[in-house]
């Protein structure tokens, strides 16, 4: 896709009350995410110049922006004097002469679908769909197939209400038009808000062209609520498992993964139902199964899972994880782990072995441990290995082994066991007393 000649703004100053959360709603993510992200990493594709309009919590949207992308442009909006959707467009002056205006709660759209503007050639472009519950949106009133004005719910009259045609909120404008009509705007509403859908009616009497785009919802949905968040995630992530099947994944039960945006997959890969894999996790040549979570991880030549948990920061490779088996931060190459067990900050070489019921004792209260085990080990079932330990290279550790913290050297076998007694007839003699008192 080339980038064209288009200055984009996103309007990403509101608060979003409907959220009824303390979180700015252009933060609130999407596939691991904020909104916004996904938003301009689109805007980017086509255009040279995203401006993203800051008020609400500025400094926190800004940061979380900065540290997602570079050369993005930053307006404040003056909230308190100009709020709503045209006041934020008070100060923004566009680098081009064709300018595209997109809401920051509207994570779904695409750049193929933000090129679909600039091929119409009126002096404004809106968008509009026919939704069943138009509810939420300002309805789009057209007259003789020609948009007349865009009337907000709150300010819409009985007649008005039952209309379904609404504005989806992406405009394309020649800039000229910003330049001479937000500064016309009123805030003569229920909102007492600067509307930027006003500029249609006014422009529309100085007889400016205008025309509709019909958009769908699945690129289009704006997100006011967490109901809302909730489809558009559902949306986002049909789309990333469609693409990883189309280049190769394998998935079972699909519309049970997910799967978030920053994740890559690798060769030949298997992930069957209800499995979460989030972050920026690598899965190469590998099976996922049932149930698992893999976060930020490496997962190479290996199969996780049912029911495992590969938390972030893990690297494994030519490994086999089983049931229950949860993996922190660290690194396994040729290990087998199959029941039961928690590694952390571990270091594992190859051709070992690692028992059922086997615990990395990693943190004392106050900081964590690493424990390094080399290759060929036999751990045991159900060890305790408290860290900081290494054990050395062919080492067999007994069931039930307590090792403590230091070195064991290579080619010993380490068992702490408390020595079994048996006591004769005792159960005969238990149960006799407990039927006489009862
Ligand atoms: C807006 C449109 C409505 C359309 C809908 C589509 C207006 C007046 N209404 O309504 O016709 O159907 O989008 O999704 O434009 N924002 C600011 N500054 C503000 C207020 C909002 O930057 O002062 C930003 C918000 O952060 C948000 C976007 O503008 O990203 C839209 O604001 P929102 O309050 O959600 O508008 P809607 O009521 O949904
Ligand atoms: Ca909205």
């Amino acid at each position: 896709m080339n980038q064209k000649n288009v200055s984009i703004v996103i309007l990403a100053a509101g608060k979003g009350s409907r959220m009824k959360s303390t979180t700015p709603k252009v933060l609130h993510s999407i596939c691991g995410k904020p909104m916004l992200y996904h938003i301009v990493k689109e805007a980017k594709k086509i255009s040279d110049d995203v401006t993203i309009v800051i008020a609400y919590q500025k400094e926190r949207v800004k940061e979380t922006m900065e540290s997602l992308f570079a050369n993005l442009n930053y307006i404040e909006q003056d909230a308190e004097n100009f709020p709503g959707t045209g006041g934020a467009l008070k100060s923004y002056i566009p680098k081009h002469d064709e300018v595209l205006v997109l809401n920051g709660d509207m994570p779904l759209v695409t750049a193929k679908s933000m090129e679909r503007f600039f091929a119409c050639k009126s002096d404004i472009v809106m968008s509009v769909f026919d939704l069943e519950n138009p509810d939420g949106y300002g309805r789009v009133v057209i007259e003789n197939g020609e948009v007349c004005y865009i009337v907000e719910q709150k300010d819409a009259s009985e007649k008005e209400l039952m209309v379904s045609t609404v504005n989806a909120g992406v405009y394309a404008f020649k800039k000229e038009i910003l330049l001479t009509y937000v500064p016309r705007l009123s805030n003569d509403n229920a909102q007492k808000e600067y509307y930027l859908t006003d500029i249609i009616k006014l422009a529309k009497a100085d007889g400016h062209s205008i025309s509709a785009l019909l958009v769908d919802e699945e690129h289009f949905k704006g997100v006011n609520s967490k109901k809302d968040l909730a489809e558009a995630e559902e949306i986002m992530c049909k789309r990333i498992r469609d693409y990883w099947m189309q280049q190769g994944v394998k998935m079972e039960l699909p519309a049970t993964i997910y799967i978030d945006s920053d994740v890559l997959f690798e060769g030949e890969c298997t992930v069957e139902q209800g499995c979460k894999i989030v972050g920026t996790s690598i899965i190469k040549n590998s099976h996922i199964k049932a149930h698992s979570v893999v976060e930020s991880s490496e997962v190479i030549d290996s199969d996780i899972g049912p029911l495992a948990h590969i938390r972030p920061s893990s690297k494994l490779e030519k490994t086999h994880i089983g049931n229950f088996v949860e993996v922190k931060k660290s690194s396994l190459y040729g290990v087998k782990a199959g029941h039961l067990s928690y590694l952390g900050d571990a270091e594992i070489d190859e051709g070992t072995n690692i028992g059922a019921g086997t615990i990395t004792c990693n943190y004392d209260g106050i900081n964590k441990y690493k424990t390094k085990i080399g290759k060929n080990v036999f751990i045991g079932s159900d060890s305790q290995l408290i860290a900081p330990v290494t054990i050395e290279d062919d080492v067999m550790v007994a069931a039930g082994t307590t090792v403590p913290s230091g070195t064991i050297k290579s080619g010993v076998l380490a068992i702490s066991r408390a020595k079994l007694r048996t006591i004769e007839g005792f159960f005969n003699k238990f149960f006799e007393k407990a039927k006489k008192k009862s």
